[in-house]
């Protein structure tokens, strides 16, 4: 069972951990997982997807776990369609929440010991965080050290406007796995196999749609990333 850093000192979330690994249910052959995507070649290390679903697995929810390994499929399969390194979007997709179920106390542990500035949309919505210390994360218990994939895990709940193609396609698959149980999963998934960028503005339109309703504040990073997106598509005319 790999473990968490104990030079990390969180004794706490050990704890939480170990509560959540009595929960699994999930079958531990990932085989399992992949049918519906399974790729042709396979250039990410065996052991270490191993190694990542294993942790994921021991340290998620069940219903995290399966959420993270269909993004994993849905974002291969994109990244096949579209030519894009199926490779970094598989270890982006993993690893994307990989400390989504932190909490609040650990996330914000977490960031200070990796000094990370947090905004203030981050300090008063603090989940935000998740993505921003999951590079770090994915650095110290897997050692993956690719730039493309932290950045795509660094901007997949809020977009971005500088965004490579494997973050768009993490932020694009997150939105529409297929487990997704709103309507607006099927439009996205529908749009992206044709196009990611229609994809990826839809998405972001419906992040910032959901927030309105909800009378929630919107990151700036996702209306930047909305304004770009439109200007890019229209020619930068105004509307
Ligand atoms: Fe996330
Ligand atoms: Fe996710």
């Amino acid at each position: 069972m790999a473990k968490y850093n104990p030079a990390l000192g969180q004794a706490k979330l050990k704890t939480i951990h170990a509560v959540r690994f009595c929960r699994l249910t999930l079958p531990p052959n990932r085989a399992s997982f992949r049918k519906p995507f399974a790729k042709t070649k396979m250039a990410n290390a065996p052991e270490l997807i191993e190694k990542i679903e294993t942790h994921l697995r021991e340290h998620l929810t069940p219903y995290r776990c399966t959420h993270v390994l269909s993004v994993r499929d849905q974002a291969m399969s994109l990244a096949k369609r579209h030519g894009i390194n199926e490779d970094q979007a598989e270890l982006a997709a993993l690893l994307h929440d990989c400390l989504k179920e932190l909490s609040n106390d650990d996330l914000l542990a977490f960031a200070a010991r990796h000094r990370l500035e947090i905004d203030p949309h981050e300090q008063k919505n603090l989940s935000l965080l998740h993505g921003k210390v999951a590079p770090f994360y994915a650095k110290e218990e897997f050692g993956v050290n690719d730039e493309i994939v932290f950045d795509a895990m660094r901007k997949h709940t809020t977009g971005a406007v500088e965004m490579s193609s494997v973050a768009m396609v993490l932020f694009v698959a997150d939105f529409c796995e297929p487990l997704r149980p709103y309507a607006e999963a099927l439009t996205v998934r529908t749009l992206a196999e044709r196009d990611l960028e229609i994809a990826a503005l839809e998405v972001v339109q419906c992040k910032i749609r959901k927030s309105l309703v909800k009378h929630r504040t919107i990151h700036p990073d996702s209306f930047h990333a909305y304004n770009f997106m439109v200007e890019k598509r229209t020619g930068g005319s105004p509307s």
